[in-house]
């Protein structure tokens, strides 16, 4: 809109000046000075005015009606827009996706409108520590969405992945999510190709002939890696030609999977090039959902780049037969039969510290009437961080998940 002002006006400019200059030359400059403070206003407008500001507007409008307390309403209003950004730089994250996204971290926004929206989804991470190109990839340094977002770009390295492609980033810290026999919850895509690349209607496992994460044979490209390919990378590589619709990666691998030699049917000898065969890859006859979840699977298969504090260990839970309950064995049976919070007060050993009942340590407070001087609120906000209500406790910060902390707290407030 402003450009075509601009241009419009620079039109009138020149228009005037031939039809004027030799007639009245006070017209013409007239007119250039007229633009030259209408160009002076617009850069001004243009630097206050950004995309980014006008969605922190309105959501201050929507986070003030929301608000009840007088207090914090004035405190909203009274804070200034600013760009906002999580950053880590052990894992190379500098995303400034929350400047537009802003209610991410908020439940009350979960019937919000995007970008405003909670994020219901994938809340097992701590979204404001591993950012969020982690999974979705995006330009994370941007703050205009049509960057950021870096679709339809040609030649950017790291489009934003379609939602429903979000899947192939959990493999980066979620190394079971490739390991036979496990599944990983929330990734329904992948465990589905997981299973076709072992059972599938012809019953030829894809190992047959690819090697994938260092097991299989030599027949066919490694795909241990196949993901970490830019688009650029895999242009060059790979002959387009033949699919249908979007001539990029995704395309070409979903359509492979659903017609292997439509894709790859071989050439003739040119004067450069040698003749090619159809490819030997077996049309499995795989559903569009099959052929989209392996396509999720094998974009997946990345190099991997994540230092292991950030990737998943699996809470080894206890299944001895006998449990120690502080100074007395239970069954497992009986330790099954307890509230869960229970089980996990003791599986975590609180009692090597806090009394409990008239048994434990006595370094910690005794905590066998603690429903009684404490509410649910705080003791949540305890396990989160026993520093933030009590300055200088030496309790551990658990890392317990949200389920976990509810558990605890529904155990503890019951102790009265
Ligand atoms: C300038 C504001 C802005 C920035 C910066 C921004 N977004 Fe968005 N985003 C939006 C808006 C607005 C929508 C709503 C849909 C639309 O308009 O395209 C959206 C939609 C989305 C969606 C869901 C819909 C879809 O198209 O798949 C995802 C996922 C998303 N953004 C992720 C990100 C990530 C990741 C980043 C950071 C790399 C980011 N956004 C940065 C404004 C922004
Ligand atoms: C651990 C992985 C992970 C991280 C980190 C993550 N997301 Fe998501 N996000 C997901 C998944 C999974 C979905 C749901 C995809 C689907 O619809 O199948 C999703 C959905 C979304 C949507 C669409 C929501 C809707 O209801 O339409 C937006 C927008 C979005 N994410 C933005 C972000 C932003 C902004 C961040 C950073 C604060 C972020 N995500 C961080 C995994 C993640
Ligand atoms: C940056 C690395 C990272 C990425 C990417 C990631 N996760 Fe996780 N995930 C973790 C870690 C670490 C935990 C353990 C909880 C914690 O400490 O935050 C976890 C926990 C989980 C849990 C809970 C498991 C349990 O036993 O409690 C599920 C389910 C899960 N992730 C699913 C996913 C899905 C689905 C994706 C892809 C959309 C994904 N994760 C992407 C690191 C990651
Ligand atoms: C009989 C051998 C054979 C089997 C079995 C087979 N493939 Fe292939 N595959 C090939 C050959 C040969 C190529 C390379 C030529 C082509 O098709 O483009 C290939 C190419 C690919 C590519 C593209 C790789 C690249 O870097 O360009 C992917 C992805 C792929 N196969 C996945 C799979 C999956 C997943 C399975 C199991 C469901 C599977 N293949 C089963 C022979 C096989
Ligand atoms: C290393 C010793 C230690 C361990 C282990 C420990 N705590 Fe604590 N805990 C403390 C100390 C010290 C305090 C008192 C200071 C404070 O409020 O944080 C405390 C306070 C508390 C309180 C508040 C008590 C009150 O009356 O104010 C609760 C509730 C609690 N712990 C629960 C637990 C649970 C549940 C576990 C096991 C998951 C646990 N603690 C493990 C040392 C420990």
């Amino acid at each position: 809109m402003l450009n075509n002002i601009i241009i419009l006006l620079l039109v009138i400019n020149l228009a005037v000046l031939v039809t004027y200059w030799r007639k009245d030359q006070n017209k013409v400059y007239a007119v250039f000075v007229f633009t030259i403070l209408f160009l002076f206003g617009a850069t001004i407008y243009r630097d206050t005015d950004t995309e980014w500001k006008r969605y922190q507007q309105d959501y201050k409008k929507l986070l003030i009606e929301k608000t009840k307390d007088p207090e914090k309403r004035k405190f909203i209003e009274g804070t200034p827009l600013a760009v906002k950004q999580l950053w880590n730089a052990d894992i190379k994250v500098t995303d400034r996706c929350v400047t537009c996204h802003l209610g991410y971290d908020n439940p009350e926004f979960a019937d919000a409108p995007l970008p405003y929206k909670y994020h219901a989804k994938a809340r097992e991470h701590d979204l404001n520590k591993i950012g969020c190109t982690i999974c979705h990839e995006g330009q994370g340094t941007a703050t205009e969405k049509i960057d950021a977002h870096a679709r339809g770009i040609p030649n950017w390295d790291n489009p934003m992945l379609p939602l429903n492609m979000v899947q192939s980033s959990c493999g980066k810290c979620h190394p079971e999510a490739y390991e036979e026999g496990k599944e990983l919850k929330g990734a329904d895509m992948l465990n589905l190709a997981k299973r076709l690349t072992v059972s599938n209607k012809l019953e030829v496992p894809c190992i047959t002939c690819h090697t994938i994460k260092g097991v299989g044979e030599t027949l066919a490209p490694d795909l241990t890696e196949f993901g970490s390919r830019t688009e650029h990378e895999f242009e060059l590589s790979h002959d387009l030609s033949h699919i249908d619709g979007e001539k990029n990666m995704h395309g070409w691998t979903y359509q492979h999977f659903l017609d292997p030699q439509k894709i790859t049917p071989g050439a003739p000898a040119t004067a450069t090039t040698p003749a090619s065969e159809p490819t030997i890859m077996p049309k499995f006859d795989f559903t569009p959902d099959e052929a989209h979840a392996l396509t999720v699977f094998v974009m997946g298969l990345k190099e991997d780049k994540i230092p292991g504090k950030y990737k998943y260990k699996p809470r080894v839970e206890p299944k001895p037969k006998a449990i120690a309950r502080f100074q007395e064995a239970i069954s497992h049976e009986e330790f099954e039969k307890l509230p869960f919070g229970e089980q996990i007060f003791i599986h975590y050993n609180c009692w090597y510290c806090h009394t409990l009942k008239g048994r434990g340590g006595k370094i910690a407070p005794d905590l066998t009437h603690v429903g009684s001087r404490r509410d649910r609120d705080w003791i949540v906000k305890h396990f989160k961080n026993p520093r933030s209500v009590s300055p200088h406790s030496f309790m551990p910060t658990f890392r317990f998940t949200d389920e976990q902390v509810d558990g605890l707290t529904d155990f503890l407030v019951s102790l009265k």
